[in-house]
């Protein structure tokens, strides 16, 4: 054929189209991914592309100048009113005149890479829920009678082949005005639909409509409430912010809050007020921050714990306070924005991952999404760690969860010195072989506190404690100096060679930092402070182990840290105290929060949801509580490392 040739890229599709074709139309049949929310108008800019000129001997063609039609009004008037960047092109304008290579630049892909994950992590590709749609709607006829409603549904199955597109109560009210201001000429949000819902118009604007629409993805936890704020046609964080969960008042912890429910009558609703009302605190904040007007929030992810879920809900969690631990359901929860009493759109969309089960929930889930166990071919034991740590361990062929009791320690509650990760905490600890003197570094500050400049550098706060990876740092360096024996006993200041320990009724201490002379803490580590952490380690190793046993082996070969804490946990001091298993180092990585970005994923690519839906059922359960090997675990994980288990890895 003697029709001229278009190669596009990055995809390298290619095909020979009539001269005269759109570029647009040309991608379109070709599968190649160029956006457009106005049809091919000229409009919204979205299809822009950039030709290439010159040999292109790889191909063996030659572009020419040109080789695209020259500008035509349309274009032109964009160009005038807008600007294109330099080389750009409408594609919906520009068409077809000779041979020529085209690049579609990443933001006219609709189905662009988002969330950019570590090396050993896959690329998640955006594909919203809810997108825009331009259309241009009959006018009504006397002699035709129909209903505005139609009219615009059959404009969008024409114009968009979108089938059926309802319209809630909210839109009929208000589309009448909107087609009329827009002289018929209207731009749509339609939520795409998924396996439970059609698709539905969610907005309407008159005209053109140039903003976006938006997304949250919530991370909800027992003591923090955190929230991004997404552009659903970019995939950006616009604004990320948190809050404290105000559930606290009522407990501490989420066995606190269950017995609270059981002890008040009124107390999960209360506890269901507290929560929503602290989420509605957080999207105004977020919304406001970002200048984004809340009923342009079409589509929420909610990821949590199961009693957080339950209460979030509005169920009572009591059956999750007793065995078996049944959940009300496990399965992943659509609704509406309304049915939770939340501010943002009133039809938006809410989603909440499944839970995995009665200890394991959506934040897993989550977890699982983000770090795909279930997609590596390695063995990969995934560990998200907080006053419940949640495991999961496998590969391709199965993957396994539990979660196991590690109590708060690991958040520096329950420790005589211990404070949460804030600005004067101490979170890097190394002690000195020769002198075994510490030296420390505190959150918000990046010198020693053996450097002269250190007491200047921390004025404003002092240092206040030690947070949950300092004292995992401070045991384990503690160990390795000999300060702290197997069975976790901190020796005398002659058996262990340093003068900082001293005796402290029947045990001994160690001294991190005497602040006293400026009016300022004394923070040591007692023994009872090791007791605390070989508890909390110990139920995190036996959890791993059990998994590991069921599995039937005796090593793994990654090892993922997720959980805000867990990216602030060195690897070879986790190691050391035997929190996890014996693995290579440079295996051992953080996933910061893993739990929050499984929830973008799920929030941006809604694919993604059918993906962990199926994942979460094929993940096997293992309940810790009832396995006998989980005590025996447990017992030899209360030493440093570990009574019985061999760190061949480590030791070597
Ligand atoms: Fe909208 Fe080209 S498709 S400007």
């Amino acid at each position: 054929s003697d029709e001229p040739l278009v190669i596009f890229t990055p995809s390298g599709k290619r095909g020979r189209f009539a001269v005269g074709t759109p570029i647009l139309t040309a991608a379109r049949q070709l599968g190649v991914d160029l956006d457009s929310v106005c049809g091919g108008r000229g409009i919204c800019s979205k299809c822009q592309i950039t030709p290439s000129y010159g040999d292109f001997s790889k191909h063996n063609i030659t572009v020419r100048e040109d080789a695209l039609s020259p500008w035509n009004s349309v274009e032109q008037r964009y160009q005038d009113k807008r600007g294109l960047k330099e080389g750009r092109r409408l594609g919906c304008q520009a068409t077809v005149q000779a041979d020529v290579v085209i690049d579609v630049p990443p933001e006219s892909q609709v189905h662009k890479q988002v969330v950019r994950k570590r090396a050993e992590a896959r690329d998640i590709i955006l594909n919203p829920s809810t997108k825009l749609f331009y259309v241009e709607v009959a006018e009504p006829d006397m002699h035709d009678p129909s209903g505005d409603l139609e009219r615009l549904q059959d404009a969008m199955r024409e114009q968009w082949q979108l089938e059926k597109v309802n319209a809630d109560l909210h839109i009929l009210q208000t589309m009448q005005p909107i087609l009329r201001k827009g002289a018929w000429k209207v731009t749509v949000a339609v939520h795409l639909g998924d396996q439970e819902n059609p698709a539905r118009i969610m907005h309407i604007w008159p005209g053109y409509y140039e903003g976006t629409v938006y997304g949250l993805a919530v991370d909800l936890g027992s003591t923090t409430i955190a929230a991004h704020l997404c552009d659903l046609q970019t995939g950006e964080v616009v604004a990320s912010s948190g809050t404290m969960n105000p559930q606290i008042r009522f407990g501490e912890d989420l066995m606190s809050r269950v017995s609270y429910s059981m002890m008040n009558p009124d107390g999960a609703q209360e506890m269901t007020r507290a929560v929503r009302e602290g989420m509605n605190g957080l999207f105004a904040q977020i919304a406001e921050e970002a200048n984004v007007d809340p009923i342009l929030i079409m589509d929420a992810v909610f990821v949590c714990n199961p009693v957080m879920h339950h209460l979030f809900l509005g169920i009572d969690p009591f059956e999750l306070g007793q065995a078996p631990f049944a959940l009300t359901t496990s399965n992943a929860i659509r609704l509406r924005a309304d049915d939770l009493d939340l501010n943002i759109h009133q039809s938006a969309r809410v989603y909440l991952l499944p839970c995995i089960a009665g200890h394991v929930g959506a934040d897993a889930a989550a977890v699982a999404l983000s770090e795909a166990p279930d997609k590596s071919d390695d063995l990969m034991l995934v560990v998200d760690v907080g006053t419940n740590a949640e495991i999961l361990l496998g590969n391709k062929d199965k993957v396994l969860a539990c979660s196991s009791p590690t109590g708060p320690a690991f958040e520096g509650a329950q420790i005589s010195s211990g404070q949460r990760a804030a600005p004067g905490a101490i979170e890097r600890v190394e002690i000195d072989p020769a002198t075994k003197i510490a030296r420390f570094k505190v959150i918000g500050s990046d010198i020693w506190s053996d450097d002269p400049a250190f007491e200047a550098e921390i004025a404003n706060t002092g240092v206040t404690g030690i947070c949950g990876s300092g004292i995992i740092e401070m045991v384990a360096e503690m160990r390795m100096h000999g300060i702290v024996d197997a069975p976790g006993l901190i020796g005398t200041a002659e058996q262990t060679g340093s003068p900082n320990v001293f005796p402290d009724g029947r045990t001994n201490s160690y001294l991190v930092y005497d602040g006293t002379a400026s009016g300022g803490p004394k923070i040591t580590v007692t023994n009872r402070d090791i007791r605390e952490i070989q508890m909390a380690k110990a139920a995190l190793y036996s959890g791993a182990r059990l998994l590991m046993d069921k599995f039937g082996v005796d090593k793994v070969d990654r090892v993922v840290l997720a959980g805000a804490f867990g990216a602030h946990i060195s690897p070879l001091h986790a190691m050391v105290l035997g929190m996890i298993p014996d693995a290579p180092l440079d295996k051992v990585t953080s996933a910061g929060n893993a739990a929050g970005t499984g929830a973008r994923i799920a929030l941006l690519n809604t694919e993604a949801r059918a993906e962990i839906e199926a994942t979460v059922r094929a993940i096997h359960k293992i309940e810790t509580a009832i396995e006998p090997r989980f005590q025996e675990h447990f017992v030899n994980a209360s030493a440093i490392p570990n009574a019985v288990e061999p760190f061949p890895i480590l030791n070597s």
